[in-house]
């Protein structure tokens, strides 16, 4: 399996005590190289706008729902919602993305890469002659 997916992370404690989710390089698809989070997104904001030519993301919604549409390089699009903190949505490269946000949610994401704006791609018009040029 390639395309974005979520994926079910285990979950160590009880309702009682409450849990631990772990993600580490060898439980995901790629090596971490970088973490990030967002958080105090407006519900009104819709964010992401994007796609990169190389980096892979796992995102969780620590706390909140969010919802990722996402369109690959054949213009199919697939809407994945987070709302729960053991589910993580692996984006491979090549994917442009929108999130928006509950009030209350945090956004972490596990990244492949280090920030490099150089591997974004911002302008749609972009992304779409990436398609012309690269199957990916
Ligand atoms: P961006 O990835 O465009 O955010 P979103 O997709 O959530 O709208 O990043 C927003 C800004 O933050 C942009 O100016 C780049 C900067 N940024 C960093 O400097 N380092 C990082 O690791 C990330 C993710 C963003």
């Amino acid at each position: 399996m390639s395309g974005p997916r979520l994926i079910e992370f285990s979950k160590i404690g009880s309702p009682a005590l409450g849990y631990i989710t772990v993600g580490e390089n060898s439980n995901l698809p790629f090596t971490i190289q970088r973490v990030y989070w967002t958080y105090f997104t407006p519900d009104s904001v819709i964010r992401g706008h994007h796609a990169h030519y190389d980096l892979e993301q796992m995102i969780f919604a620590t706390s909140g729902r969010i919802e990722f549409l996402l369109e690959d390089s054949d213009g199919k699009e697939e809407l994945f919602v987070l709302d729960s903190p053991n589910i993580g949505l692996y984006i491979p490269k090549g994917y442009w993305r929108t999130i928006k946000f509950s009030h209350n949610a945090v956004l972490m994401c596990l990244a492949s890469k280090e920030y490099e704006e150089a591997d974004y791609i911002r302008d749609y018009a972009d992304f779409q002659q990436l398609k012309k040029r690269i199957k990916l």
